[in-house]
């Protein structure tokens, strides 16, 4: 028979690939450009030209054979060193090869984070709002996701929950900053109150408290936010790193979980990711890509339109009356929904050819996210719509 598990998913549909489709299918009625499509994370600017020179280059000097081998588990020896050297040199962290796992993006490193570290039945606490992913990611390793509802005046952490909901049953704390999809970014006072609370319930409970850190957008940072390296605050954390957004290369699935030196069996860890990845099949990033990782993961795409289009919309919104907090990074915004409903209000937008997602699946009802990866004039030319919505 087949897998209840995977046949109850299909009764769950995917909100946004849904109004993704929908999007593309006017895209095809009416054109490119009459269609505002802010539903999907997917980068609007090209991987850097060191990236696409790595990927010619590399083939040309290395031997085929080499090449196309099979990378160890964990990565290629000499990409793994080269990530660690990166965040040294970044946040004068403590990492050796021996702490970082390359993985197929962010998702495959959380795969093996939450499996490392909690067991089927245990719980694994997030917070709202979340990525929509979530829940399927913690269902697959059998473990059960409860989400610490939002401060809905600062989409930070909403520190009374948080502690009424950390039982001796969680084995981990999955984090997300800055965070999809409010685009908040946590400050170091609130990372240090996290890590504080962590620490105390740890003791408390006898066994540590793990921090997932999931950090796809850790360098969609603007100016004058306060973006402190979390894995710095906390010990006994796993930072889950793609490149999927920095450097623009989502398809090509590159990523890694880094286990902190400091962390509690910090070798332990590494070896369970190991045998973690024979079980789900994932057996080592692709070996070109660790190869072109190593070459550019000091360097980022031009991230700086995703400044431009967040104060455009911000200055836009706001003077319409719609209501938000203010985006510190990543390339989404979360406002309050005009009506009561936000999936009526995303239904009425569809109708404008304005894609946006409502909150729902993120854990927040009554929001909607606007992905604002897109060319700027898209952005300027979608604002008479917005302005149009809250009107009617
Ligand atoms: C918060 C968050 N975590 C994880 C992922 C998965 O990232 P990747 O595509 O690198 O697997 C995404 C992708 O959009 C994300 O937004």
């Amino acid at each position: 028979m087949f897998s209840q598990q995977y046949l109850q998913m299909l009764q769950k549909k995917d909100v946004i690939f849904e109004i993704f489709g929908y999007a593309s299918k006017r895209r095809r009625e009416i054109g490119e450009e009459n269609v505002f499509d802010f539903s999907l994370g997917n980068p609007s600017v090209p991987a850097p030209e060191a990236v696409r020179e790595a990927l010619t280059g590399i083939p040309e000097q290395t031997d085929p054979l080499t090449l196309h081998s099979y990378s160890p588990a964990g990565g290629i020896p000499q990409v793994r060193e080269a990530i660690a050297q990166d965040l040294n040199a970044r946040y004068g962290a403590s990492y050796t090869a021996g702490n970082i796992f390359m993985t197929c993006g962010a998702a495959a490193a959380l795969a093996h984070a939450i499996r490392a570290v909690a067991s089927p039945g245990e719980t694994v606490l997030t917070f709202a709002p979340c990525f929509s992913e979530y829940e399927a990611y913690v269902a697959g390793c059998g473990c059960l996701l409860e989400v610490v509802p939002a401060d809905t005046e600062t989409f930070e952490i909403n520190f009374p929950m948080l502690e009424e909901m950390l039982s001796p049953g969680v084995a981990a704390v999955l984090f997300n900053s800055p965070n999809n999809p409010s685009g908040v970014v946590c400050s170091t006072r609130t990372i240090r109150a996290l890590a504080d609370l962590l620490k105390k319930k740890s003791a408390l409970f006898g066994h540590p408290i793990w921090l997932i850190s999931d950090e796809p957008y850790r360098d969609i940072v603007f100016e004058g936010t306060d973006s402190p390296y979390i894995a710095n605050e906390y010990e006994n954390t796993i930072t889950c790193y793609s490149f999927s957004k920095s450097l623009s290369l989502p398809g090509e699935r590159i990523g890694y979980a880094a286990v902190n030196p400091k962390a509690d069996q910090a070798g332990l860890v590494m070896e369970l990711f190991t045998q973690i990845s024979r079980t789900t099949g994932h057996n080592g990033a692709p070996a070109l890509l660790q190869r072109v990782a190593a070459k550019t993961c000091s360097l980022t795409a031009d991230l700086s339109v995703y400044e431009t289009n967040c104060r455009l919309l911000c200055s836009a919104l706001s003077s319409f009356g719609y209501e938000f907090v203010r985006p510190g990074g990543t390339f989404y915004m979360f406002p309050k929904s005009p009506l009561p409903d936000a999936k009526a209000f995303c239904r009425l937008a569809m109708e404008h050819d304005l894609m946006l997602v409502p909150g729902d699946g993120f854990g927040v009802p009554g929001h909607f996210r606007i992905a604002y990866c897109v060319p700027t004039e898209k952005v300027e030319r979608a604002l008479p719509v917005f302005e149009r919505l809250i009107r009617t």
